[in-house]
């Protein structure tokens, strides 16, 4: 049965949501994002603000374009709001139990129909969707950080995906203007399987004096033509996704290569979780 999305739910104003948000807001579909409090939700949508008052000073979007999508979009604070939704994309932080709640939450309010897509790095979309009463709607839809300037998005078939399940996900990613790809449902799909290892080890060198912060994210930068060293890339994923990525990983895989380092869970005890806490290996201006 052919379903028209026309309202999307995000669940999650944090970095990858408000991006989320965005981008289905851009694409003329009306857009609700839920956080879980007014503070978060502001600092949510003020990112989106500013993404989109850059892009009219660089030239890059139209004043009518910018107000058509902020026109689009809705904040809230109650998941009751995400009921109208025919989609909706979870971005909660990277936490089995905490995920598991917001699906039987959302189960409670969301259509029959509706879609449930999770952005989750690492976790099993098989398992999350054992967690909802709607196993063949239920996907994995995983966006990369900026999410409206990486075009790729990984679509995930859990066990219980219905094949009209995985094909609108699959048009509705393409629908928001992102060049989608098929990865199965193993821990870090396609992209963190091979990124995560080799952030971890960047970290390993580190603790092993291969070189300064500056060192090695200029060999990366300029001797690899990478956009970002691995220290910068890491402090702009946040270090406790990493973190939780990491520890995801190797409970699946078992493989020192996945291993969180000392270091990595030191300072994310210490609050220093990169860019979006002000410190991470580096330092940021608030
Ligand atoms: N509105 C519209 N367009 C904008 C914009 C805005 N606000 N800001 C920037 N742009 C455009 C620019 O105009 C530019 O376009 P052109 O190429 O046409 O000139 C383009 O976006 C790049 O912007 P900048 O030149 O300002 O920035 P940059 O060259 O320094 O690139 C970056 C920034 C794209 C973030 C780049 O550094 C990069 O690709 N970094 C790596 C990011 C990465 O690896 N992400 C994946 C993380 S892993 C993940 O997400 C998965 C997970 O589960 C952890
Ligand atoms: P983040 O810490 O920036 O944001 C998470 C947000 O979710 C927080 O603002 C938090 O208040 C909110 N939240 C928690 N519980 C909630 C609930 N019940 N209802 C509504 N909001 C809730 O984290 P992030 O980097 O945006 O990561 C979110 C998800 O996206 C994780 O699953 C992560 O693995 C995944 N992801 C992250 C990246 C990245 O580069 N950071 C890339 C791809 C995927």
């Amino acid at each position: 049965m052919h379903m028209q999305i026309k309202t999307v739910g995000v669940v999650g104003c944090g970095l990858m949501g408000s991006g989320i948000a965005q981008v289905c807001a851009a694409s003329g579909y009306r857009t609700i994002v839920r956080e879980v409090e007014g503070a978060r939700l502001q600092k949510g949508l003020g990112r989106i603000r500013t993404f989109l008052e850059a892009g009219v000073s660089k030239g890059k979007l139209t004043p009518e374009a910018r107000d058509a999508t902020l026109g689009h979009l809705k904040g809230s604070t109650t998941i009751e709001d995400l009921g109208a939704c025919d989609l909706i994309i979870e971005a909660i932080v990277e936490n089995l139990d905490e995920k598991r709640a917001i699906y039987a939450a959302l189960e409670r309010v969301a259509q029959a129909h509706a879609i449930f897509l999770s952005n989750t790095s690492s976790l099993c979309i098989t398992e999350l969707a054992a967690a909802s009463m709607r196993p063949d709607r239920f996907g994995g839809l995983h966006f990369f950080n900026p999410v409206p300037l990486m075009k790729l998005v990984e679509v995930i078939r859990g066990l219980s995906t219905s094949e009209e399940t995985y094909r609108q996900v699959f048009a509705f990613a393409q629908s928001i203007g992102k060049d989608p790809i098929t990865a199965p449902d193993r821990p870090g799909f396609i992209v963190n399987r091979l990124l995560v290892p080799y952030l971890l080890d960047a970290v390993r060198a580190y603790e092993n004096g291969l070189g300064t912060l500056e060192d090695l994210d200029k060999a990366m930068t300029l001797g690899c033509g990478y956009p970002m060293g691995p220290f910068t890339l890491l402090d702009f994923v946040g270090l406790d996704t990493t973190y939780y990525i990491a520890n995801i990983m190797f409970e699946e895989f078992r493989e020192p290569a996945y291993a969180a380092p000392p270091l990595l869970k030191r300072m994310v005890l210490a609050g220093r979780l990169g860019r979006k806490s002000g410190q991470g290996f580096y330092k940021y201006e608030a």
